[in-house]
């Protein structure tokens, strides 16, 4: 399948004026250690994160298995810390899930909790650190600012190279009765300390690499093209776009690269500051229902939608595309007409999702046409990100879209 943008008349603007005059604000976690083997350094931070005497370490089975775990329990011993490690969390969790795991939280005095792993870990050790300090149900949280209380200092650890979670407001949670993934927005889900050590991704299969790193670059093309898209928010993801365009091939062709992988983490770390300072749009609000119906993973769900949602806000945002094909080098100077580089972007991401071996068509996860409107209407509700969108759609715009990537 070629996507293709409309004819060339306008040529790329050195920068552009949008949103001059829009009011922009940004915060984003505390501190960050970051770089190989950062680890390692955890125990030199300890005193930054109060008197630590009981930890609890959230996570999944994958770091008891690989190794990691145990390397950094041994730390934690060296620095007379008292752990307890929940090593179940389900990947893209639902909301009985994180309560029951909250559950054996009870009588259990924890002065720190510590996420090591991906999206899914983290998302849940925010939430669990909220919930044990706010008497309200997490079913309750869910939405902007609906959480009062600053919860347990929290360490988040990523181990994919996806999500940006551990910069970010944001807690994902899924609900399968309504079968939509929906997000707790606080500031007091921003964690206390952040470690970004490549070498735990090392470890991360070439499936996940290819959909987590799609994420994280659809968080920072969406920020770019976002309706709040600001000075803070262009540079992160316009970093972070660089980042990632020269090393998701690598990075999933050969996962013993260490600098794509670095690459990949800081990317997708810039992403999650991105998405906080502008928001990601129609991408994330139409993937939601696919996720939260037909467990499609996030990251391909993402890459699927991506090329088709661009095409459909193509009239509003060929600048700025044309603004991020000039600064990824892929094409050269200003004398560019911007349709052309536009087009040029496209062809690369579509380039990528193929390399990646991305599934294109939801029919390959059982999709059928009966099930669009209920996406559709799934889609519809997620103002909070759709509001982000550059042009205005309708429930029929969406579920065009989904017919468009059925077969
Ligand atoms: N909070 C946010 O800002 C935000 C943003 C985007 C997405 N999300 C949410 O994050 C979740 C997805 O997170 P994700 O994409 O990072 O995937 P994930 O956390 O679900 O992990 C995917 C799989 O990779 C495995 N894994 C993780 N790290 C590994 C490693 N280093 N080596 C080997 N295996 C490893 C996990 O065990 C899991 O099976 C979704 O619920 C999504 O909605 C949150
Ligand atoms: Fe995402």
């Amino acid at each position: 399948m070629k996507i293709v943008a409309s004819p060339a008349i306008n040529t790329i603007q050195k920068g552009d004026m949008m949103n001059m005059n829009n009011l922009f604000s940004f915060q984003t976690s505390k501190r960050i250690i970051a770089g190989n083997g950062s680890l390692k350094q955890f125990n030199e931070q300890l005193p930054s994160l109060g008197n630590v005497s009981r930890a609890l370490i959230v996570t999944s089975g994958t770091f008891k298995e690989n190794g990691s775990l145990d390397l950094f329990t041994g730390q934690l011993s060296e620095a007379g810390v008292e752990f307890e490690s929940f090593i179940d969390i389900q990947p893209e969790p639902t909301v009985e899930h994180i309560e029951d795991v909250f559950k054996r939280m009870a009588g259990k005095k924890f002065d720190l909790l510590i996420g090591l792993g991906g999206g899914s870990v983290l998302d849940a050790t925010k939430l669990l650190s909220v919930m044990s300090t706010n008497d309200i149900p997490l079913k309750d949280m869910v939405g902007t600012d609906k959480v009062k209380q600053k919860g347990i200092p929290m360490v988040l650890i990523p181990t994919t190279s996806g999500t940006g979670s551990e910069v970010t407001p944001n807690a994902i949670v899924t609900f399968p009765e309504e079968e939509l993934k929906i997000g707790v927005v606080s500031r007091h889900l921003l964690p206390d300390l952040v470690i970004l050590d490549p070498t735990l991704t090392l470890t991360l299969p070439p499936r996940i690499t290819a959909a987590t790193g799609m994420d994280a670059f659809v968080h920072s093309f969406e920020s770019f093209i976002s309706n709040k898209a600001n000075p803070i928010s262009d540079m992160f993801a316009l970093e972070s776009m660089r980042l990632i365009s020269r090393s998701i091939i690598k990075a999933y062709e050969e996962g013993s690269d260490l600098q794509a992988r670095h690459d990949m983490l800081l990317g997708s770390t810039y992403g999650g500051m991105a998405l906080t300072a502008a928001g990601t749009a129609a991408v994330h609000a139409l993937a939601y229902p696919l996720g939260g119906k037909f467990n499609i993973p996030h990251g391909e769900a993402n890459s699927m939608l991506l090329p088709h949602v661009t095409l459909f806000n193509l009239d509003h945002i060929e600048e700025r595309m044309a603004i991020v094909a000039r600064e990824l080098g892929m094409v050269e100077g200003d004398t560019v007409p911007v349709s052309e580089a536009a087009q040029v972007l496209i062809n690369k991401i579509q380039e990528w999702t193929e390399r990646l071996n991305i599934p294109q068509k939801l029919e390959k996860f059982g999709i059928k046409e009966e099930d669009v409107p209920a996406l559709a209407t799934a889609a519809s509700k997620v103002t909070r990100l759709l509001n982000n969108n550059p042009k205005k759609m309708t429930i029929e715009d969406m579920e065009a879209i989904y017919r468009r990537l059925l077969k």
